[in-house]
């Protein structure tokens, strides 16, 4: 299977789908040590196209090689730029972007240094991540028989791409058994966040969602909700909870680039709210379109245009 794309960003140049390829004995192949990050551009209202926030994912990207010790070769803005040029590249109004800093062949072994460093940029049209049934009218959650990677164990700030093995165990268990989508508990048995979105509760007119300090990635679209959510005069809690604050909330959603402002109607076969998306979620998803989209021109900051 071809992801529909034709140009591939690799370290610098721009190479056809077919010769993105790596070595079979590329190091973060074995061994997971790399960093990578998931952007949206949209098609605005004006009908040109914008990246969103793309500042502020190439700055986690950044953060992300940080905390994992690896060097990337090419700066802020030379990434920026090559993210813009690869949609360009390939012609998508509206597309998802992978930008992923990887450790090349040559030398085997954790105490390896001496790998070069690689960057790719790939970019693919990708609809709604939990599914436009899911966007619309809510999705299915279970809690997960695995924890969320506990502070002293793994880089939890990080996108970094082995520690993503805990989210896709957590995600297969939780759709073999029938659901959408997995919410992980930290080891201390709190709320954590979903396998790759972060979470939000709303009891009585306040909006709970888990703190930056416990074991969440600092969600991009976390960030960019709660924002929305203040400038319309909701109270944001960040605070731990546990799971039965979940199964007695009014509303429940999920933020992330992938899955954007997804409602969750049921935990643990416990119907939330109405059993349908509540007046708070759905003013929230609405703002997020909006932003995302160019119809809100409150925060232009948030948009690079792709010219
Ligand atoms: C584990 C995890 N949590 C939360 C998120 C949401 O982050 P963002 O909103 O920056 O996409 C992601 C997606 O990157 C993720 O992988």
């Amino acid at each position: 299977m071809k992801l529909e794309t034709d140009k591939v960003w690799m370290d610098g140049e721009l190479v056809d789908y077919e010769d993105a390829t790596v070595h079979v004995l590329t190091h973060t192949l074995h061994y997971g040590l790399g960093a990578f990050e998931g952007i949206r551009c949209y098609k605005q209202a004006d009908g040109r196209s914008a990246v969103f926030r793309l500042g502020a994912h190439i700055r986690r990207l950044l953060e992300t090689c940080k905390i994992a010790t690896i060097d990337c070769p090419f700066d802020r803005q030379q990434l920026e730029k090559a993210c813009v040029e690869t949609i360009r590249a390939n012609g998508l109004e509206d597309c998802y972007i992978r930008p992923v800093v990887f450790l090349g062949h040559g030398e085997m072994g954790l105490a390896a240094t001496s790998n070069q460093v690689h960057v790719a940029i790939s970019t693919w049209p990708w609809g709604a991540y939990l599914g436009d049934e899911g966007l619309e009218h809510g999705i299915r959650a279970k809690m997960s028989s695995f924890n969320r990677h506990h502070v002293n164990a793994s880089m939890v700030k990080g996108k970094i791409n082995g520690q993503y093995v805990n989210g896709i165990l957590a995600k297969r268990e939780a759709m073999t058994a029938g659901y959408d989508e997995a919410i992980m508990l930290d080891t201390e048995g709190y709320i954590s966040e979903a396998s790759g979105e972060n979470i939000f509760v709303i009891s009585e007119n306040r909006i709970f969602t888990t703190p930056l300090g416990s074991s969440i990635l600092g969600g991009i679209t976390r960030d960019t909700v709660a924002k929305l959510a203040r400038e319309r005069d909701f109270e944001i809690v960040e605070q731990r909870f546990t799971r039965d604050f979940l199964y007695v909330a009014d509303e429940i959603f999920m933020t992330g680039t992938a899955a954007e402002v997804t409602p969750v109607r049921e935990v643990d076969d416990r119907t939330i709210g109405t059993g349908k998306p509540g007046p708070i979620t759905k003013e929230l998803q609405e703002a997020y379109f909006d932003a995302v989209k160019g119809r809100n021109t409150d925060h232009p900051e948030w948009l690079t245009i792709v010219e």
